[in-house]
């Protein structure tokens, strides 16, 4: 079996896995990183996303090995010691959630829009780039205005 090497959350991590081995599934089973979820198995919902080498990225749809040497970042990685990010204070702000299921991949997707758009993105753009994360309890409409508030506290 392969081994891969990678840095997640800050930290140098190395397992050896079957080379068919996807990267949700080396966070969640050999690091026990559970944060990153699992909705489907069509790459639709987006429960998965993390970041690899600052980008959001579902983490259902590479390899774990394809990320050999990449930085890595999942929820667990977010907060700074007990003070949450700022999007993730924003989600509990403005009630971004319910079930919380879909809410790990949301946060990081939520995280890449602010970093690309900058802290005054519209809710159209939001909507627009929410495309590949599903929420079933929502009706997105609290996580629009969380993503919102929480680009624009990134953005102080
Ligand atoms: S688990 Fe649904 S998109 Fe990755
Ligand atoms: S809060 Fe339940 S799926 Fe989004």
């Amino acid at each position: 079996m392969p081994t891969v090497s990678m840095t997640v959350n800050g930290k140098s991590v190395s397992g050896e896995v079957p080379a068919n081995t996807l990267l949700v599934e080396f966070l969640r089973e050999t690091l026990g990183l559970t944060g990153t979820h699992v909705g489907c198995d069509t790459s639709q919902c987006g429960a998965c996303v993390v970041h690899v080498d600052g980008k959001a990225a579902k983490s259902c749809t590479r390899l774990a090995v394809q990320c050999e040497g990449a930085e890595v970042a999942t929820i667990e990685g977010l907060a700074n010691g007990a003070d949450l990010h700022p999007m993730q204070e924003a989600f509990r702000e403005n009630h971004g959630l319910q079930c919380g299921f879909c809410t790990p991949g949301m946060i990081m997707a939520a995280v890449d829009i602010a970093n690309r758009h900058g802290g005054k993105v519209d809710e159209e753009t939001i909507r627009h780039e929410l495309d590949g994360n599903i929420c079933r309890c929502t009706g997105y409409h609290n996580i629009v205005t969380a993503i919102a508030a929480g680009a624009a506290a990134m953005g102080k």
